[in-house]
């Protein structure tokens, strides 16, 4: 019997393998970056191939670097990141396109379109989601119009859609020869097509935006055995799929209504455990499922989706070469006492959470003379504090729960310094775990509960400690002052790409 247990932790900007052992300690991991595509402004894509190349190089080195072989996993979970959406040849596993990332926004009229018909939230009852370039189901809709012949093949039954998720335990399971074709309910709730407490395809939702049932993958629990992997990794049991930010919330044992998360990654994404009823939203957030373990009640969560965070850092250093490496922004921002005045909005994908805005472009505001590099490093951290209060007023508010304190997990929780500040301007303590990889955590938890390898989510609870805590120290009055600053400089980027 495995000794271990394996997540797949399928990102916006690489892939990793990890192997944990039962206190959920790392025992090997590694990881791999893959282009990111970006033919056109708000066209972003990835190289599903490339993906499925990455998670296989990943999964042997994580292996070979422990002196591990697959029979020392007792299974595997799957995380990854979300509505990101592919189409493929069933017979070649040949994609038709590249994949279409979340933040990618080429269906921005479609959206326009539905949105005239019945309002932004016309299919919000239903599915939990309002009408937005972000989610899966319009992204599919525009490969259907848009790649010669894949609406033909894909009503003959010919081309599968997917999610990442859908593309790998394809891959991972035989591909052509047999590969399951999956999803489970937490990606599939990122669709647009799911009813939210049917947790089946909704026929009224594949009408209206005219999808073909016949490419649509079957909706799986969050945690029960799949099947297994065939060679190269012959045998492992494939036993949990969640969406990463759920994956993030189960990794972080938020297991009770109110516990909540943030992930500090590319975007953030707080969610809240709301239960096993479904919380509408009336503030911009999204109803979302949290997970779904094998034969017990679907758990919801309230979700504040934030489209750039860290991508913000990656930005600074990529496109304006202002830093070397993503650490550095720590030190350039610290070089300066306070923001100076600058305010960055980073509306680069429009603003999701809680505004939800296609037409917002990013902006920085408030320059003088006075301000230099170091300002606009601190604007840019800023900024991913400031977008974090926003979304959880929202969740306050729709939830009436008060959150106590917010888990956070992902890469910028390393940075000490945006820690105290998010906890600064919440109000509210910021705590951050032992394991940070929580996104991969909640996977192999998954995969784990369905194969014994833990007895049950108490076993969890127990794995998590504290590594540490942020309390806020801010005086009120200045913190109410630069909030109302930033919403402010937000409410100048809305409609600007008219
Ligand atoms: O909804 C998008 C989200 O799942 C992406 O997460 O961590 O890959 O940026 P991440």
């Amino acid at each position: 019997m495995g000794q271990y247990v394996g997540a797949i932790d399928q990102g916006t900007t690489s892939s990793r393998f990890i192997v944990f052992d039962r206190e959920g300690r790392i025992i090997a991991c590694r990881q791999r970056e893959h282009a990111q595509i970006y033919p056109r402004p708000g066209h972003v894509e990835h190289d599903p191939l490339e993906i499925w190349t990455n998670t296989q190089a990943v999964m042997r080195e994580a292996l070979e670097s422990a002196n591990l072989g697959p029979k020392d996993l007792l299974s595997i979970g799957i995380t990854n990141q979300r509505e990101t959406t592919l189409i493929w040849d069933r017979h070649t596993g040949e994609p038709l396109h590249n994949a279409l990332v979340w933040q990618d926004t080429r269906n921005d009229r479609l959206v326009a379109e539905y949105q005239r018909e019945g309002g932004r939230d016309r299919f919000r009852a239903l599915t939990g989601l309002p009408l937005a370039s972000y989610f899966s189901g319009l992204k599919l809709r525009w490969l259907l119009d848009h790649v010669e012949g894949a609406r033909e093949r894909a009503e003959a039954g010919d081309v599968l859609f997917g999610t990442i998720d859908t593309w790998l335990v394809w891959n991972l399971t035989g591909g052509p020869d047999g590969g399951l074709h999956i999803t489970d309910v937490t990606n599939a709730s990122r669709t647009q097509l799911m009813g939210l407490e049917s947790l089946a395809w909704d026929d009224s939702m594949l009408d209206a935006f005219r999808i073909p049932q016949a490419m649509l993958p079957e909706i799986v629990s969050s945690a029960q055995v799949y099947g297994e992997t065939k060679a190269p990794f012959a045998g492992v049991p494939i036993a949990g799929i969640l969406g990463d930010q759920q994956a993030a919330l189960f990794g972080q044992t938020c297991f009770n209504p109110g516990e909540a998360k943030n992930t500090y990654g590319t975007g953030c994404f707080a969610l809240m455990n709301t239960g096993e009823t479904p919380v509408p939203s009336t503030c911009g957030l999204v109803t979302t499922v949290a997970y779904k373990l094998d034969g017990a009640p679907a758990v919801y969560a309230l979700e504040g989706s934030i489209a750039i965070t860290g991508a913000l850092v990656q930005w600074l250093r990529d496109n304006l070469g202002l830093i070397r490496d993503s650490a550095e922004v720590e030190q350039l921002a610290g070089t300066v006492e306070d923001n100076g005045g600058v305010y960055f909005v980073p509306a680069f994908s429009g603003l999701y959470a809680p505004h939800w805005c296609e037409s917002a472009r990013g902006l920085i505001i408030g320059l003088t003379r006075y301000a230099n590099k170091g300002h606009i490093a601190r604007a840019c951290l800023e900024a991913t504090a400031f977008q974090t209060r926003e979304v959880l007023e929202a969740m306050e508010t729709d939830s009436g729960i008060p959150v106590r304190e917010l888990r956070s997990d992902g890469g910028m929780v390393a940075n000490t310094a945006l820690m105290q500040f998010q906890a600064d301007i919440l109000d509210v303590a910021v705590v951050r775990p032992q394991v940070t990889e929580t996104t991969a955590l909640g996977a192999a938890y998954a995969a784990g509960l369905a194969t014994g390898y833990w007895r049950g989510q108490d076993d969890l609870v127990r794995n998590w400690g504290v590594d540490r805590r942020w309390e806020p120290a801010m005086d009120p009055a200045h913190r109410d002052r630069i909030y109302a600053a930033w919403g402010r400089a937000v409410k100048r980027s809305f409609d600007w790409d008219q």
